[in-house]
């Protein structure tokens, strides 16, 4: 599709094939010099790591055009930062901060017009990954890597934009003790997808997941973080070593504190004081900040004051502050916002 041909209000969150990518190869131990192609496709072993056992981490974040003209990308050296710590735990080689900046930059350049106009509820996503591409029959790191960044336009991840949506507490575990939890490996969200359409099929639109090892505190959902509100408006969120640190949650815990003068607390969260929380929030890049209406388990729903029909209070300012800077309307914190 060309970019003037998209309806940018209609879009939910899919793949469009824009016009560029980056692509990176590591081979006898080093990166080449990488650059863009307009090749979608790749090809590569058919004994490649990342198709025989999933050696594959990747990222994501997002770019903006600000309300005066500017291209923007949300704090992306955390995303570098963060995939570096992917590499590390899949035995990959991993990609300088200054060339994973380098590679958006470009990529966002030559895809430009793709970048949603400034208020039209649209972002363009960015997808960074290495996977192992040459072969390993032995499980072992593969010999050769990849490197890639696409871009694709992207509306809303949750069905309806920001209405309040449903979790299911679920039976399945996302991540074990002392495993990959913390990292974004595609192995995670590949184990995810059967709770995931379970869920779906009863009419849910994600899962909450407890900690595998005692079942007794919050984790996270399948792709973000949790933030929940007390009804004396501290905002509180899950901390463990084995959910995905998120970054807009991090943000948003900074947002609460030094934007809305509210009390923040990371800390563990036990299930059973989930029904004592007003208002629940899911953010990450995809997610941004989605509102939470209830959540089912096999004892009966609990259900947030803040209801099926709107955002609650807390979570309705933290979402529009927090966009706010990232659409350059609200003064950023130093180093926050990297312009392209
Ligand atoms: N948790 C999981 C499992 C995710 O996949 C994501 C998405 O990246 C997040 C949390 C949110 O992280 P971030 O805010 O860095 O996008
Ligand atoms: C993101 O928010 O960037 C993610 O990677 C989550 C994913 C489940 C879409």
């Amino acid at each position: 599709m060309m970019a003037k041909d998209i309806d940018w209000s209609s879009l939910g969150f899919g793949y469009i094939k824009t016009d560029y990518r980056y692509t990176r190869a590591w081979k006898d131990g080093k990166w080449d010099e990488g650059g863009l192609t307009d090749k979608a496709e790749v090809t590569i072993s058919e004994c490649a790591g990342v198709l025989q056992y999933a050696q594959t981490g990747f990222e994501g974040l997002k770019v903006y055009r600000t309300k005066d003209g500017h291209v923007v990308a949300f704090r992306p050296d955390l995303n570098a930062d963060r995939l570096q710590s992917t590499c590390r735990r899949l035995i990959m080689p991993e990609i300088s901060k200054e060339d994973f900046l380098k590679a958006l930059d470009e990529l966002i350049k030559a895809n430009i017009d793709y970048v949603p106009p400034f208020g039209s509820g649209a972002t363009l996503y960015v997808r960074p990954f290495i996977y192992g591409s040459g072969p390993v029959i032995g499980v072992k790191p593969a010999p050769e890597y990849e490197f890639r960044m696409f871009c694709t336009p992207v509306g809303p991840y949750f069905k309806g934009g920001v209405k309040p949506i449903k979790l299911l507490l679920s039976d399945y575990d996302r991540a074990a003790p002392h495993g990959t939890g913390n990292i974004k490996a595609g192995l995670n969200y590949a184990m995810s997808i059967y709770a995931g359409e379970k869920a779906h099929s009863l009419g849910y639109n994600e899962n909450m997941y407890l900690d595998s090892g005692t079942r007794t505190y919050v984790e996270e959902t399948g792709g973000a973080n949790f933030l929940f509100v007390t009804k004396d408006n501290k905002v509180v969120t899950p901390k463990s070593d084995t959910i995905l640190p998120s970054i807009t949650r991090r943000s948003l815990m900074i947002v609460a504190k030094d934007y809305l003068g509210l009390e923040v607390e990371e800390r563990p969260v036990r299930f059973d004081e989930v029904k004592d929380f007003v208002e629940c929030g899911l953010c990450g890049t995809a997610a941004v900040i989605s509102p939470v209406g209830l959540v089912h388990t096999k004892d009966g729903d609990i259900k947030f004051a803040s209801g099926m029909e709107e955002m609650g209070p807390v979570i309705s300012k933290l979402r529009e502050t927090l966009t706010g800077i990232q659409m350059g309307e609200i003064e950023a914190p130093e180093g926050w916002i990297h312009r392209i």
